[in-house]
């Protein structure tokens, strides 16, 4: 019960199938409270108290799908979301990257709950900036259980809004402007990136350098994210790279000791090799790690604000 109101189990499901269907969203698998919570505020402003006169409003009114969807703000996304998060990516875990792939080959970045696209072409932007021949040198995998926003990330246009946190620069360079309110990213961007649609644990995936999953834990409970994360766990390569939203952590979770917790405002973890029987390269690798904490703080130091 939230607000004071209840929902049955029977309107719940009707509600949440009622999205999956117009707007490509599968709820099934978010927390029950936090749906419930978001369909009571839409109830109360509403003046309802009974679901089942949300559930005949829902099914009378086209524009309320869109409104609770807007409600449920889980495909809220910009270009450089949180930009520190991005300046010390770029800096800071791109050269290492860099420096690992001349050995082990191609790049495979996994953003992971892309949604409208801003989040996997920012790092498309990034790895282009860094590198002379992307298409040979990266891959980047973008999935989303949401149809409806994938449409969109394929598309690849942006309003002049969406596009206000880029640097002029890249935007002439990654955009080609098709009026005076909308860009569209070029062909390039598009074609280092492939977008599927799949929810995190099912999606076919392997040796993965860097998984971006930003603002998607948050949603689920603590057994799907231990779910989500054993899935991270499992398709990463040793020593590479998991970034978390702001809010997001992997305290409290059952693989948090598969991790290293390599900048903890920012959120950036690093998958611990498997050495549980080899002191010594234990040791070595807690060194190179302190190392490394050390330069991204000072780093992240210099450009606070
Ligand atoms: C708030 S958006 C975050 C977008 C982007 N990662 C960012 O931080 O800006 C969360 C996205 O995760 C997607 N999502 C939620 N659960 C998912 C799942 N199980 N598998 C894949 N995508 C999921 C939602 O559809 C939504 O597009």
């Amino acid at each position: 019960m939230a607000l004071g109101i209840s929902i049955s189990d029977r309107d719940l499901k009707t509600i949440t199938d009622f999205v999956h269907k117009k707007r490509g969203l599968n709820l099934s698998h978010f927390r029950p409270v936090f749906i419930s919570k978001r369909i009571s505020v839409r109830m109360k402003m509403l003046d309802m108290t009974n679901s089942l006169q949300y559930v005949q409003h829902l099914n009378s009114d086209l524009d309320e799908v869109g409104t609770l969807y807007d409600s449920l703000s889980i495909n809220v996304t910009k270009f450089y979301r949180d930009k520190k998060v991005w300046q010390l990516f770029g800096n800071k875990i791109i050269p290492d990257l860099l420096k690992d792939s001349k050995i082990s080959g191609k790049l495979r970045i996994w953003s992971c709950g892309c949604a409208t696209g801003e989040e996997p072409y920012s790092l498309a932007i990034m790895f282009s900036e860094a590198l002379d021949n992307p298409q040979n040198k990266i891959k980047i995998q973008a999935t989303d259980i949401n149809s409806y926003s994938l449409q969109y990330a394929r598309k690849g246009i942006y309003t002049k809004d969406n596009v206000k946190n880029l640097d002029s620069l890249l935007l002439t360079k990654y955009f080609k402007k098709i009026d005076s309110t909308r860009y569209q990213v070029i062909d390039e961007l598009k074609d280092l990136i492939s977008f599927n649609l799949a929810g995190v644990t099912s999606f076919p995936t392997n040796h993965i350098d860097t998984i971006f999953c930003r603002n998607l834990l948050i949603y689920y409970a603590t057994e799907a994210q231990n779910l989500i994360i054993k899935k991270f766990n499992t398709v990463l390569k040793p020593n590479s790279f998991l970034v978390l939203g702001m809010e997001e952590t992997l305290w409290g979770n059952k693989f948090q000791n598969s991790f290293f917790l390599l900048h903890p405002r920012y959120r950036i973890y690093q998958k611990k090799l498997l050495l549980e029987n080899n002191s010594d390269s234990i040791s070595n690798q807690n060194a190179v790690i302190s190392n490394y904490t050390t330069s991204i703080e000072s780093l992240s130091n210099s450009n606070e604000g």
